[in-house]
Order: C-alpha cells, then structure tokens, then sequence
C-alpha cells in the first residue's frame, strides 16, 4: 500500500478527488492532509471525509525537520501537493526526491513562476489572448513550477471568458485527471531500480 500525504492551502478540491479515488482500493490511501492555513476549506472536507489532518506553521516548515520526521513516521511514500501556496524547502525535497508532485492550472512552462497562481494565472492567460491553456502535472523541485513535467491537457480559452469561467474549466479538467495521474505516477515506482 502506497500512502499519500496531500499539502494544501485553499479549497481542496482536488484533495477530495483524490482521497475519494483512492479510498477502497488496495493501490494507495491519502494517510493524511497538510496545511500551512488553520482557515484552508481542505480541512473541514478532511473531517468530512475522516481524513486526519495537520496544520503546520512557517518556522517549524522551514526550520525544522519536523514535518519529515511526522512524514516518515507515518510511512508516506508520496507527497501530493493540491494548491499548496509555499515552496516547498530543501530538507522535505531532499527525504523526497522525485517523489513530490504538484499541479498547475496552466500550460508550463508558460504563466508559472512566483506570483502565478490562483486567478493571476487565468487573468495573465486571458489578457495574452492565447486560445488554448490547460494543466500541468510535474515533479516539483526548489523552484516554482519548475520540475519534471509528468502530464499535460488542453482545453479552449474563448473569447468572452474571464478568469472565473476559465478557472471553472481548468478545475474540471484537473478533476478529471490529477487522481488518474497520481495512480499512474504511482505504478511507475513498481518499474524502477
Ligand atoms: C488548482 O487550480 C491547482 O491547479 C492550483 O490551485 C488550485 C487548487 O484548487 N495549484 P482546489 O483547492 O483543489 O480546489
């Protein structure tokens, strides 16, 4: 059995599509949910979905070891992060290597970086002009949507679209494939050295 740990911020959405995916299965359980944010949504989808959870401050993520330690005492093999809004530090990249993934709502390389999430990525998508965008799945590194691309989909930009109705069809599209991907993702591991 294969356990997740998911890292996020806001909503959860995507949290919950993958928790619900996975549970039942014999592949991976999502053994617990981390957030930066004691107000994030994800939380209360957590206890709906009798997922634990762990809210964790600034100074113990990035000057401390524990939150590795709390990983690896738990047995988590993978770390999913669904709208996680910090970067992630040195100490969790290295007891993870490769094994951190992440999603964007965009088509990386373009509009990813600092500053690119939520609506500013839809808005900077818009105001291009560009007629298609979409999501990135990808290995997360030290820098901001950086990694590995492991998985991309399209989908239209039209032209009376603003970043709301964007955002509606990229969240559908993540909801599609993220959990999928993260199965995929997760049987490779059985294939490598
Ligand atoms: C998603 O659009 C994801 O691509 C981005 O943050 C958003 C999180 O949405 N990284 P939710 O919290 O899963 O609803």
């Amino acid at each position: 059995m294969n356990n997740i740990a998911i890292f996020a911020s806001g909503s959860g959405s995507n949290a919950e599509q993958i928790i619900q995916h996975f549970s039942g299965g014999s592949l991976a359980q999502v053994k617990v949910i981390l957030s930066n944010n004691p107000k994030a949504f994800v939380l209360e989808r957590a206890k709906i979905l009798d997922v634990p959870s762990l809210v964790f401050k600034r100074q113990q993520f990035y000057e401390t070891n524990q939150i590795v330690d709390f990983l690896k005492s738990l047995g988590i093999n993978l770390i999913v992060l669904a709208g996680f809004m910090w970067l992630v530090p040195s100490n969790l990249l290295m007891a993870y290597q490769g094994k951190i993934v992440n999603i964007h709502p965009a088509l990386l390389p373009a509009f990813g970086g600092k500053g690119m999430y939520g609506h500013h990525v839809h808005e900077a998508v818009i105001a291009s002009k560009a007629r298609k965008s979409g999501i990135t799945i990808h290995l997360v590194d030290e820098v901001y949507d950086h990694g590995q691309i492991l998985f991309q989909a399209e989908c239209e930009v039209f032209p009376d679209d603003n970043a709301e109705s964007l955002a509606n069809r990229i969240h559908q599209l993540e909801h599609q494939h993220y959990p999928q991907q993260i199965e995929r993702f997760l049987r490779s591991f059985a294939h490598r050295p």
